[in-house]
């Protein structure tokens, strides 16, 4: 089949109609993004991994290719014959990302969002289409490199899809098609609360920087800490329906049970008031402590109604059902990412321009940490500008990060009061 193609965009690389995929980031999510590329009704193949570590990548490899891998495609089937990867485009360590992205029509981009704004602007600069997680970023510097390479994609006319899978999920797209059943959206409430994600404890024979880039959850540079990593999914939901990104930002946190050696240097709470132009207040809660409520939801109030996307339901005032959405319908938004990435780029269409926005939700988040940080109020103009880089000098495994622990293990953590946003 012919390839269409647009200017710039490299919409395939051969004769047949093969869309050929690289994985930089052969974890838990990398392993189903590949996946549902892999299912997705295109003539998709893996073609390339890239991982930092060499176990991460054969344990991914195996899992593809194991039949049952079957029972996570939704009665798609087994991936057989979709991966071709030989040892020669196995690429493991810092710079892999770069020889992976070479051989791929497509990347998806699956590592800690640290390393997202290199691989990012990597990928568009070497002319691909791109899947790649949330959130972009984990400080202003990074955000900034990615609307960079985000107006690059767009001029390149190259699709991007982010996975704040909302976007692509029946419920909310049904909820965003009524929203003006609710008038004016005058505050709204968000929350991520639940027990926390694992911990990988510190082995004896790793230098800090694996160790870090092992344990990546509990430090910044990697994550971005769980307001960030996680929260983004709900904060991003209501940045979309007000069409709007918060003008500032106070709020507070700490860690009061998550405060062991392997914890890092993150928080276990964060509580932050969102400040949009219009007036409107976002009230944002996150939290990781075991046996307290478990809540993950976006309940958006406007001057007629409200929307409550968790009942997937809107209402007036009075609590009268103004529109259900029938949940029997639901999908996997994380098939219909790349169902529709795919199909647009097999058409040659450039339909998918997610990078800016996900640059911008990941900002509110991080906004949203360096006022629990710091306990201020933190303007976005000053903070997106700010040049907080969080990044080391140096990607080597026996180069320091930039947080290393004291004499006894810990690390230092944000006091309010006294820590700087910047
Ligand atoms: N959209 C969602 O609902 C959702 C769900 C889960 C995870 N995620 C996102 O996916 C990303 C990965 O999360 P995960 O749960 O798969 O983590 P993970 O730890 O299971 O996997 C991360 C992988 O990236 C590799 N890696 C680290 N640094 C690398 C580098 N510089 N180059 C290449 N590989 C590198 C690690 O070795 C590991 O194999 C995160 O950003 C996370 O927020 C999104």
């Amino acid at each position: 089949m012919a390839a269409p193609l647009l200017s710039n965009a490299n919409y395939f690389s051969g004769a047949d109609d093969v869309i050929k995929i690289a994985l930089i980031g052969c974890g838990g999510r990398g392993t189903g993004a590949a996946t549902q590329a892999l299912v997705s009704k295109q003539n998709v193949k893996l073609v390339a991994m890239a991982d930092a570590f060499r176990d991460n990548l054969d344990t991914c490899f195996k899992d593809l290719n194991n039949e049952d891998i079957a029972e996570s495609t939704n009665g798609r089937g087994s991936l057989k014959g979709k991966i071709d990867v030989p040892e020669e485009r196995k690429f493991t360590g810092f710079d892999a990302y770069i020889h992976a992205i070479a051989l791929a029509d497509v990347v998806l981009l699956a590592t800690p969002p640290g390393f997202r704004p290199i691989h990012f602007a990597e990928a568009i600069k070497q002319g691909k289409h791109v899947f790649m997680e949330k959130p972009v970023a984990t400080d202003p510097a990074g955000v900034q490199k990615v609307l960079e390479a985000a107006a690059l994609a767009k001029q390149k006319k190259l699709n991007v899809v982010v996975g704040l899978q909302r976007h692509y999920q029946n419920s909310y797209r049904e909820l965003y098609k009524r929203k003006d059943l609710i008038g004016d959206i005058t505050s709204a409430q968000a929350w991520w609360n639940n027990d926390g994600v694992w911990v990988r404890p510190r082995k004896y024979n790793q230098t800090e920087m694996e160790y870090q880039m092992r344990n990546w959850y509990y430090f910044n540079w990697l994550c971005g800490d769980h307001i960030n990593e996680q929260h983004i999914h709900n904060i991003d939901a209501v940045n979309w329906f007000k069409g709007a990104y918060p003008v500032k930002a106070q709020g507070f946190g700490g860690r009061q049970v998550r405060k062991g050696k392997d914890h890092g240097e993150i928080f276990d709470h964060h509580y932050v008031e969102f400040h949009y132009a219009d007036g409107s207040i976002l009230n944002s809660q996150c939290r990781h402590m075991p046996g307290t409520m478990s809540k993950v939801d976006e309940l958006l109030i406007g001057t007629k109604g409200r929307i409550k996307a968790g009942e997937a339901n809107i209402t007036d005032n009075k609590g009268k059902v103004l529109y259900q959405f029938d949940k029997t319908t639901e999908n996997n938004p994380y098939q219909t990412e790349h169902d529709e990435l795919f199909a647009a780029i097999a058409k040659g269409e450039y339909k998918f321009a997610d990078a800016e926005n996900g640059a911008k939700s990941t900002m509110t988040a991080v906004l949203g940490r360096m006022a629990t940080y710091s306990g201020q109020v933190v303007e976005w103009d000053k903070a997106i500008n700010c040049g907080l880089d969080l990044q080391p000098k140096e990607y080597d495994w026996n180069a320091l990060p930039p947080l290393v622990p004291n004499e006894e293990g810990f690390y230092a953590v944000a006091r309010p009061g006294i820590t700087k946003y910047v």
